[in-house]
Order: C-alpha cells, then structure tokens, then sequence
C-alpha cells in the first residue's frame, strides 16, 4: 500500500470546487433511468449519453472524478477513443464500482447485504490498469425496519472492501446510505444514520483501513419523501453536520454526499447551506448520480441533435453544486442560463 499516492488522490477527489460524477449505473439502473426519456437500454445509446457527458467542457473545473460501471470502463467513443481517456482528458479521474448490488441479506425482514468481496482483489487489479484510481461500494438501510444484524453485516463488508482498495492502492469511497424512499421522520435518519455511521467506522478500525486515503459518501439527514412534514434547508445542514461530527474522524480528508432522490436544486442548497454555514474538518462536496443526470437525460431524450441542449444541462448542474462546495451558490444562480 502507497500511503502517500492514496492520500494525494483521495485530496484530488474533493478539491475544492470539484465534485464527484456518480455515473455507476449498473445495466438495471441505467435501464430504469432510460425508460423514463424512452431510450432504449442497448450497448451503443448507453455509450452515447456517456459519451456526451465526459466530453462536457465544463467537466474540467467541476468534476475531480467519474464512477464508471464495468460496461464504461472497458467502452470505447464512437470514434474509438476509451472513455476513461476522455475523462483522464478533461483532468477527472476514473472510478469504478465494484460492488455487485443488494442482496436479501437472509434471517431479516426485507433488509439487504451488499455483495461483491469475491474475486475482489483480482478485479480491482484489473480496474487499475484500465486507469482506475479510486472505487466505489454501495450499502443501502431501510430507516424503518433497520436491525443490527444488518448494519453490523453491511459495515464489515465495506471495512473488507475498503481493506482490499487499499491493497491495490486504490481509494475506497465508502457508501452507507440510509435510504429516503419511506414514511420516516427526520429524527429516525439521523438515528439510524448515526448508528450506520459508528458502527462503519468501527469496522473499518477493526480492518485496519487507513482513514487519510479514504472518502465518504453518507446520505443526508432528511426526511423520508413519503413523510408529512419535510424540513428546512437550513434544517438539513444543521442536522447532517450535527451527525457527521459526532461520526466522522478528522483523519478522513473529504466527505462526498450521494443526492439519493432529492431535487437537483435541494441537494445543491443542502450542500451549499453547510459549506456557508459551518466550519468543518473535511471538505464537503457531491457524488451526486441523479442530481446531475437527471436534467441532461431528459435534455437528451436518446436524440443526437439534443447533444449540445444536454451538455449544457449537465454543465449547468455540475456549475451550480461546483458553487454549492465553496458556499457560494445563490439560488438565483439557477436562473443563469446553462
Ligand atoms: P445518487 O446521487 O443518485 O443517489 O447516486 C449516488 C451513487 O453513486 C449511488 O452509488
């Protein structure tokens, strides 16, 4: 393990005005997402929309890294250029996912276990000679039903990942999130994403990860969507900052939200609202997969003649949560044209 190249690139991920793009879907996502624009989920339209948003100019001030799926990270521009060097292009680095999803985690009433510690290091080998540099795995958490037993299991497997990242001197964004699909309050996430929190760190203790060469990626405290009463922005920033000092070792050098079915403007005021706010000792910033692509998929729509309207969507965004990291987003900014 290089301590100090692990340090360096875990330092470039969160550099300031830049963020992370979460373009990680797995096929199964990417097809979701795609059915809402009508796009036919087939190898050459998911290579085309990703295509177009690495080659967004405005990726070289904004974004520090892309997470890349499988697929993308072996897929090759329509003029035959690798994707990763589009990106390694424009100065972001390339990420991969190596998680492979969420299980039903057996004995638990609905909860799941993210697998993928298989074969892992052999793939994470691989990864970094085809310009991986940093990776990412995924825990998911139902706040309503949430069991130890599941915080416990998930928590090991992503010390044992990061562990395995490590090894192979890649950078494990490490990614606990409390899901905000249900009917909770906003006291039951911070609850439930308090004790995720703890007990993640305790595992990566237990695993001997080195904290300096590591990011995370916790979700926010919010309400469940499905709540009767949503809160404040202002409200959100308090509560998340609140909860990750209580959580988070200073050691670890940055700390990048996943959006998780916020508004693309709410996650960049929530993101904003702490960096204006709060004096902190980690960077702050977004690892944001739909809160930057949901307004360039629908620009797209899977038409080539809206390739320009769709960089420009994606750039407009990746603008506005750039803002959102140094505090300095207004939401008049919104109005400026992308
Ligand atoms: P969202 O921002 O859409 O939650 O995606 C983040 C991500 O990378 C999931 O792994």
């Amino acid at each position: 393990m290089n301590l100090a190249e692990l340090s360096r690139t875990a330092e470039a991920m969160v550099a300031k005005g830049k963020g992370i793009l979460a373009a990680d879907e797995s096929s199964g996502t990417i097809k979701k997402r795609f059915d809402t624009i009508h796009v036919e989920n087939i190898e050459p339209n998911r290579r085309d929309y990703r295509e177009l948003l690495f080659r967004t100019p405005a990726m070289k001030d904004c974004i520090s890294g892309v997470i890349l799926f499988d697929e993308t990270i072996r897929q090759k521009a329509k003029d035959g250029t690798p994707l990763v060097e589009i990106i390694a292009a424009s100065g972001a680095m390339p990420g991969i996912k190596v998680d492979t999803g969420a299980k039903p985690l057996a004995g638990s009433n609905g909860e799941t276990i993210t697998e993928g510690l298989d074969g892992l290091r052999e793939r994470l080998a691989e990864y970094r000679k085809l310009g991986a540099r940093f990776a990412n795995w995924r825990a998911t958490y139902d706040p309503t039903k949430v069991t130890y037993n599941c915080i416990n299991a998930n928590a090991h497997a992503l010390a044992r990942y990061a562990a395995i990242c490590q090894e192979n001197d890649i950078v494990p964004i490490v990614e606990p999130e409390v899901l905000m699909d249900f009917d909770n309050d906003i006291q039951a996430c911070a609850d439930v994403t308090e004790w995720v929190l703890k007990e993640t760190y305790q595992q990566l203790y237990y695993a001997n990860v080195v904290l300096e060469g590591s990011i995370l990626k916790p979700n926010m405290v919010v309400p469940g969507k499905k709540g009767a009463k949503q809160a404040s922005v202002e409200e959100v920033a308090e509560r998340t900052v609140r909860l990750l000092r209580r959580c988070v070792p200073t050691a670890v050098p940055g700390i990048a939200f996943l959006s998780g079915g916020q508004s693309d403007e709410e996650a960049t005021a929530h993101l904003n609202a702490m960096n204006t706010t709060y004096d902190l000792p980690w960077k702050l910033t977004f690892s944001y997969g739909r809160a930057l692509q949901a307004a360039p998929q629908k620009a797209w729509a899977g038409k080539q003649e809206n390739t320009a309207a769709a960089q420009a969507a994606f750039a407009h965004r990746a603008r506005m949560n750039s803002l959102a990291t140094q505090g300095k987003w207004k939401p008049s900014d919104e109005k400026l044209a992308a």
